[in-house]
């Protein structure tokens, strides 16, 4: 199923709290980390698991952070490429 507007948008809002430091404005700044949108978008295990265990040592995990559901905005988010 597709993600609704409004959870891009939630995902959106909090991408830019919490990884735009690192994976840029608008997920635009290649080169710095992980270029998400490059990310497959038929992987959410794959970037549920990332996102929640990390990818040491750059990518801090979040597990204790995030609930299941800002996970799944944030994949909403990172899936529609922005
Ligand atoms: C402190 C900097 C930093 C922050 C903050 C950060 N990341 Fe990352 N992230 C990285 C780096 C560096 C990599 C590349 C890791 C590697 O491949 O070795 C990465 C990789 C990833 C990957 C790809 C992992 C894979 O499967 O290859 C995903 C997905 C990701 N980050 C999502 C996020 C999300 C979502 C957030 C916000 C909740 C976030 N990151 C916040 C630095 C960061």
């Amino acid at each position: 199923m597709d993600a609704s507007a409004d959870e891009v948008q939630l995902g959106h809002d909090l991408y830019h709290e919490l990884c735009a430091g690192c994976h840029g404005q608008e997920m635009m700044r290649p080169g710095l980390a992980f270029d998400l949108k490059k990310f497959p978008a038929n992987d959410p295990d794959r970037f549920k698991k990332s996102v929640l265990n990390g990818k040491p040592p750059a990518m801090p995990a979040w597990g204790s952070q995030l609930s299941e559901d800002d996970v799944r905005l944030l994949w909403a988010y990172v899936k529609s490429g922005g």
